[in-house]
């Protein structure tokens, strides 16, 4: 197992192993990358007011989420072309996060297919949707997510057109050609190996395949065409949470795509308060974007948050050591968690109250 001593230096032992531009593509964010750096930077601005003598000899960290049982409130979120770190790509993370009894969420842009990521392991998965221009795809995917056993669809609804990544753009980047794009017939892979003139061939073909044109009504559009619960990814308005759970979605993810969206939004972290409060018990609140400590984690729960997702550094791990790396890295994460709560008073997830938040210097 890869001795992990916290997730920064991680990041720093794979990018030693990386190419230097699919380094760029999974660390990176849009434009100035002020989100990106926000979504670290804002969890130093809220502190913990740790309760004692709770007796935290026998702790529990865990959970149900959408009724799955989880070892812990840390799941693993969708990411893309994992083939840039392992030749297992996605097959590799969800072993490796089954292995830790949590949820793996497959990209719709993975490198293996869902079907192979869905006989990778018994555990639960969620299936990542984006909508495309040609709704047959869309459709397709979701039966075949749905016959392959996922237990819901995860919509992102951050990105109507690919965020401004410059460095993918300074790089043109491309993905290698010995990678494909699991679910789809070559012609998709062919885009993002060759792509057109300078630029980045994602956003390309993201700005080609996927549906700009989506709206609410489409949220009951999958529901209507779907059997397993929908979830919406990439909500930050306390506002859009609410017509998330009006148009039939089971619960929400406050996300800025780790900040490779739209840049200058706040960190999804400084919003969770709000969003639980507007959610109101309707939905489950899961959260993502900067979560790198037991401590980031223990103050999301005590906001509302039912579980995190925690994205690049499943990246590291897997580059690192495969479906291992993967599980190296929630071990970590598991421990820091634990030790954390254990010193904050909590013996279980449901004991991370808003007591615990001491003050969000700067969001009030
Ligand atoms: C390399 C990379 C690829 C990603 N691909 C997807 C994707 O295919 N679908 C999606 O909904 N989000 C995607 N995301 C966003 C993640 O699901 C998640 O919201 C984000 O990584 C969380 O932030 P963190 O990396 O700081 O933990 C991607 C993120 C990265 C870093």
């Amino acid at each position: 197992m890869l001795d992990i001593l916290n997730l920064d230096c991680l990041e720093a032992l794979a990018r030693e192993r990386l190419e230097p531009t699919a380094y760029d593509y999974m660390a990176g964010g849009a434009a100035d990358e002020w989100t990106l750096g926000e979504n670290r930077a804002a969890f130093q601005r809220i502190q913990l007011l740790p309760r004692m003598l709770r007796g935290v000899a026998d702790r529990s960290l865990a959970t149900t989420v959408l009724g799955t049982p989880v070892s812990m409130p840390v799941l693993v979120p969708p990411m893309g072309f994992q083939g840039l770190c392992h030749g297992d790509a996605e097959v590799a993370t969800a072993r490796g996060t089954a292995a830790e009894d949590t949820i793996y969420c497959a990209s719709t842009v993975s490198n293996r297919s869902l079907e192979q990521i869905a006989a990778a392991s018994n555990a639960a998965k969620w299936f990542q949707l984006y909508v495309y221009r040609d709704r047959e795809i869309t459709r397709d995917l979701v039966a075949r997510a749905t016959a392959a056993g996922f237990r819901a669809l995860c919509l992102t609804v951050d990105t109507p057109l690919a965020g401004h990544r410059e460095r993918d753009r300074r790089n043109s980047y491309r993905m290698p050609a010995h990678l494909e794009l699991g679910n789809f017939p070559h012609a998709h892979s062919t885009q993002h190996h060759e792509g057109a003139g300078r630029g980045s061939s994602l956003a390309q073909y993201i700005n080609a395949q996927w549906d700009p044109g989506l709206t609410w009504a489409d949220v009951e559009w999958l529901r209507s065409i779907a059997r397993i619960p929908v979830i919406v990814k990439g909500v930050m308005a306390p506002a859009d949470a609410v017509l998330a759970i009006e148009h039939g979605a089971s619960a929400v993810i406050v996300s800025n795509h780790g900040g490779r969206q739209l840049d200058t939004v706040p960190a999804p972290i400084t919003v969770l308060r709000d969003v639980v409060r507007a959610v109101g018990g309707r939905a489950e609140v899961l959260v993502d974007g900067g979560f790198r400590r037991g401590t980031d984690v223990l103050k999301a729960l005590a906001l509302g948050a039912r579980a995190v997702l925690v994205g690049r550094p499943i990246l590291w791990g897997l580059t690192l050591d495969g479906a291992d790396g993967v599980r190296a890295v929630l071990r970590h994460l598991r421990e820091e968690l634990d030790l954390a709560m254990a010193l904050a008073g909590c013996a279980t997830v449901d004991a991370a109250t808003p007591d615990l938040i001491y003050s969000m210097r700067g969001t009030d």
